[in-house]
């Protein structure tokens, strides 16, 4: 039997999109009595529920971590304060209150997801909980619960209410067994953290949802992120954060990964940047859902070169912690991001020498790097 026939006879009748021919068929319902989680029939590839002159009204999940501020401060810019909403399970500092709408949300609680994007009628949503690589290995299931439950509410919420929904997978969701240097868009897919199990189900999951019920998923893979004015969440790339903060203050840094330990790295504006422009690429530019970014791949070693340009006196020394080393070891050295180059545009600002000054400026090397230059 045809497998379209059997699907039919097993799923119903398939509405088929005009667009893509991909079927739109069914509900993602997980409990029909407490909670139906009805796709519209008219769900859409466009599916912002604005108007052109209109801006988005925006969510941003697990939003006071490294990312999400930075975030929020590009998009508010951009849509106006008041239509970004930062939310988190954590209280936000002072200055993050009062810079923009805040509200309490945890992902794990399915109906306050509806009831927030129901009533601020949200039509995007960027979804930034997760627990990191170290930090998920330390406490599995919890970050089963984060980065897989957690999506599943997102995915469903997004799907129900026809919102464009944003979410970041990264270097992580590639393992020992997918080419390494470079790491093209498709390829093998074993990782061997929860933290990147999980966001490969992300992936897929989000463009399962994108062929069948119609949901405007987008997803970036982010190599590991250097930011001055946020902490890193216990990543495997914390080191290259950590670094400039301990050069200016102690002219020296222990470094827990080897010298030689490649990996795909990028300033944080670029990062926000990549985010805001892939989600307002028209649909017809996105050959795919999910795609590789990168900017530049270096080892400790090489970082600590370009710090001692600025900083003569830096002295690095390694004492390696073994799971964070075995994880860098199964990840990416360089991240092939030509589709996104292709498709959307894509292009970094910051090169290793310009994010090195950047990040020692803000650490209040001003002086110092005067000197040095
Ligand atoms: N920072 C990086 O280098 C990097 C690299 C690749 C991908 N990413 C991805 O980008 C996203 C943001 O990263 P980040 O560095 O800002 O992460 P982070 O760890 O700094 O912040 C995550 C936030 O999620 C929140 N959170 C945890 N449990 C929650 C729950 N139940 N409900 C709501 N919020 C919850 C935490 O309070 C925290 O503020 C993550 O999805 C991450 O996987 C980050």
């Amino acid at each position: 039997m045809p497998v379209v026939r059997m699907l039919r006879q097993v799923v119903g009748p398939l509405a088929q999109h005009p667009a893509c021919g991909c079927g739109t068929y069914g509900p993602p319902v997980r409990s029909l009595a407490i909670s139906p989680r009805q796709v519209p029939a008219d769900a859409s590839f466009h599916s912002s529920s604005f108007s052109d002159t209109d801006h988005p009204r925006v969510l941003i999940t697990g939003g006071l971590g490294q990312l999400g501020v930075g975030l929020a401060n590009l998009l508010r810019k951009r849509f106006g304060k008041d239509n970004v909403i930062l939310s988190d399970i954590r209280k936000p500092p002072d200055h993050v209150f009062h810079s923009g709408p805040f509200i309490y949300s945890d992902i794990l609680d399915y109906k306050n997801l509806r009831e927030i994007v129901v009533n601020n009628r949200i039509t995007w949503l960027f979804h930034y909980s997760a627990l990191l690589s170290a930090v998920g290995e330390a406490n599995v299931p919890l970050a089963r619960a984060v980065n897989i439950t957690g999506l599943h509410n997102i995915l469903d919420t997004a799907s129900e209410h026809s919102v464009r929904l944003f979410v970041p997978s990264t270097i992580g969701a590639f393992g020992p067994t997918s080419p390494r240097n470079p790491t093209p868009d498709l390829c093998i897919q074993r990782p061997r953290t929860i933290y990147g199990v999980s966001k490969v189900h992300a992936e897929l999951m989000g463009e399962y949802y994108h062929y069948r019920y119609g949901l405007d998923f987008r997803c970036l893979r982010y190599p590991g992120i250097i930011s001055a004015d946020s902490q890193p969440g216990g990543g495997t790339t914390d080191y290259a954060v950590q670094i400039f903060h301990d050069a200016m203050k102690h002219g020296k840094f222990e470094c827990n990964l080897e010298a030689s330990t490649r990996l795909p790295m990028m300033y944080i504006d670029d990062c926000l940047r990549a985010t805001l422009e892939v989600m307002e690429a028209p649909a017809e530019s996105l050959s795919m859902r999910t795609y590789n970014i990168s900017a530049v791949s270096f080892t400790p070693e090489e970082l600590a070169q370009e710090v001692l340009k600025h900083v003569p006196e830096f002295q690095i020394t390694y004492n390696v912690d073994a799971v964070r080393q075995a994880i860098a070891d199964s990840w990416p050295m360089n991240f092939d991001d030509s589709n996104a180059r292709k498709d959307w545009g894509w292009k970094h600002d910051f090169d290793l020498p310009e994010l090195v000054t950047t990040m020692l400026n803000f650490y209040g090397s001003d002086a110092r790097v005067a000197q040095a230059n």
